[in-house]
């Protein structure tokens, strides 16, 4: 007979509990609801082919790009179940300008605040291409009784306490750490649950796939360039030319990477000389997993997770994936830079 043996999600969150001596269990409280809320948006997504759901809802967002509809539904599922967590006391997302203070009774006092991008590379949507959601937990900084405030957002990346992803793929997974490594969940339709399908995620120090709009070339710092042309170049000791692979979906191109070993790359360029990324929504939540699993996530020059964010939206240049790959580009980048 087949036994099928599962570990779900829950059950490991339940485990895992006692890496935590003093722990009450709301940080299991709250990644059981991510868990919850990540179900939802999966069978929505899902589904996007076949409702009146895809394609633009009309509004845009505060970063001046147009809005999907399942950009809103996304944030509202995610917003809705941290809400009824009582273990998150406030929320920022990519969709709305400032963050959101909860204040209903059970909520307000809750000890940690969630940073997240409800639906990542979700312009992919309308044509059944991957999609995420990115998420970031850190401690509140207020004090309770008091109403937490902007600074309890912008905490530098290496507080956080969790953090982790949901690719809607082939499979739906879950991956996150609490800073124990990282782990994977795949979620089995047949049950409804995410069963532990990846256990300890280790990243390949080093890699053959470069992840990167291409289309951006002409705009890039020239220490990137010069790194691209390195990928390019033949050299069998190392395995050269690298293979290029971008979905323009950061979850799945850091997602496969990180399996397989390869580095993505979103630089500053000539119209966007911070990038694209947000700091606090993308590249910090997504640094912290690279990290945990032996790889690295740098703006060129500092380690992602040390930078102080100033803003809720801001962005940063983000180079995240096998150890040795981004600190070849980091090495580019110091090498190209023009003499002061
Ligand atoms: P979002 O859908 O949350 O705005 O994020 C889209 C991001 C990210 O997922 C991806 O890596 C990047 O945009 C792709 O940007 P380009 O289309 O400029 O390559
Ligand atoms: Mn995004
Ligand atoms: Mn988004």
């Amino acid at each position: 007979m087949n036994s099928y043996k599962v570990t779900t999600l829950n059950d490991f969150i339940i485990l895992k509990q006692k890496d935590f001596p003093f722990a009450k269990g709301e940080l299991s409280s709250l990644l059981h609801h991510i868990g919850t809320a990540a179900k939802m948006v999966n069978k929505k997504i899902s589904k996007a082919g076949l409702v009146d759901i895809i394609g633009l809802s009309g509004d845009v967002n505060i970063q001046g790009e147009s809005q999907q509809k399942l950009d809103v539904y996304a944030d509202e599922v995610f917003i809705g179940a941290l809400l009824s967590s009582g273990e998150c006391c406030g929320i920022a997302t990519e969709e709305n300008q400032n963050e959101i203070v909860f204040s209903d009774p059970l909520a307000e006092n809750g000890k940690y605040v969630v940073c997240i991008d409800p639906l990542d590379g979700s312009s992919n949507i309308d044509y059944n291409v991957s999609v995420g959601t990115i998420f970031s937990i850190y401690r509140r900084i207020t004090p309770r009784g008091e109403k937490v405030k902007n600074e309890d957002f912008l905490q530098e990346g290496s507080k956080q306490v969790a953090a982790g992803y949901i690719i809607y793929g082939s499979s739906t997974m879950l991956v996150y750490s609490t800073g124990f490594g990282v782990n994977g969940f795949t979620l089995d339709p047949s049950i409804g649950e995410f069963c532990l399908s990846h256990p300890d995620i280790k990243s390949p120090e080093d890699g053959h796939i470069y992840s990167v709009n291409e289309g951006n070339y002409l705009q890039l710092p020239q220490g990137v360039k010069s790194y691209l042309k390195y990928c390019q170049e033949e050299d069998e000791v190392s395995g050269r030319p690298y293979t290029s692979r971008y979905i323009g979906s950061l979850v799945s191109d850091f997602h496969r990477n990180l399996l397989k070993g390869g580095v993505f790359l979103y630089p500053g360029n000539v119209n966007m000389p911070e990038g694209k990324l947000r700091l606090v929504y993308e590249c910090n939540p997504i640094a912290f997993i690279a990290m945990q699993a032996g790889g690295a996530a740098s703006d060129g020059v500092r380690n992602i997770l040390d930078i102080q964010p100033l803003s809720l939206h801001q962005r940063s240049p983000f180079y995240a994936g096998s150890k040795n790959m981004v600190s070849k580009i980091e090495s580019f980048l110091v090498s190209d830079q023009p003499e002061s």
